[in-house]
């Protein structure tokens, strides 16, 4: 697989796609730093020195990927011995704080998978606002990763991952955290929907107990929890 480097960018999400023409896939673009990171629903990801900003340019059409990419993380994080946890959709939770998100957008028939992780950042490093609901693995273990070690490895396991489809669902809901839990959930075009949290279906989309009725919820996000 290449890699493409930059020490800072405004996206590598926006960099794949602006260059999709020139890079030949299978290809990882990564920043040290990006100075527009962008999240889901046209959201910033802040991404300071420290953190894994990575790009996933694949000629991979493939509609289970909002699982495949988190069961990924997850299970990199796992052999470093974080135990991390996924956050539906697709943020990656650790202990009970948001470590990372991922955006995928897709470009004709490649799928360009961003991945945002904090990995040796501290939280100083985020906005005031920010602090209280994120976190970094170097706060959360006092340790030092190596960043592009863990990128290859979430590589790996993503694209490992194509080979164990019939196992996905259940190691996307041993993973998910909230099974079980009261949350509010914004509905994009229909507001919010409140109700428990019961699992996911084969394709991903959340399954809520909305008192009476289950409730399939393709896009969204928990807003309280
Ligand atoms: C989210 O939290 O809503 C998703 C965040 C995705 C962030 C990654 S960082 C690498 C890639 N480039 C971007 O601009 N965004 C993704």
């Amino acid at each position: 697989m290449n890699i493409i480097h930059f020490e800072k960018i405004d996206s590598t999400n926006n960099y794949a796609k602006k260059h999709l023409h020139e890079l030949q896939p299978p290809v990882i673009v990564y920043a040290d730093i990006q100075t527009k990171g962008k999240g889901r629903f046209e959201r910033r990801f802040i991404s300071p020195y420290g953190g894994l900003y990575m790009s996933m340019v694949l000629e991979w059409e493939e509609p289970l990927l909002n699982m495949i990419v988190p069961v990924g993380i997850t299970e990199a994080l796992k052999k470093i011995n974080i135990d991390a946890s996924v956050f539906w959709p697709n943020d990656i939770y650790l202990n009970r704080k948001k470590l990372g998100g991922i955006l995928i957008e897709m470009a004709g028939k490649i799928s360009i998978i961003g991945i945002g992780l904090n990995v040796n950042s501290r939280i100083k490093d985020f906005p005031f606002g920010l602090r209280k609901k994120i976190t970094t693995l170097f706060h959360e273990t006092g340790k030092q990763y190596d960043i592009t070690e863990l990128m290859v490895s979430i590589a790996e396991e993503i694209l490992g991952l194509a080979w164990k489809k019939e196992y996905l669902h259940s190691l996307y809901t041993e993973k998910l955290s909230g099974i079980g839990e009261k949350v509010r959930i914004e509905v994009p075009g229909e507001g919010t929907v409140d109700g428990i949290i019961k699992g996911v279906t084969e394709k991903g989309s959340l399954l809520l107990d909305t008192g009476g009725s289950i409730k399939e919820i393709c896009s969204g996000t928990i807003i309280s929890s």
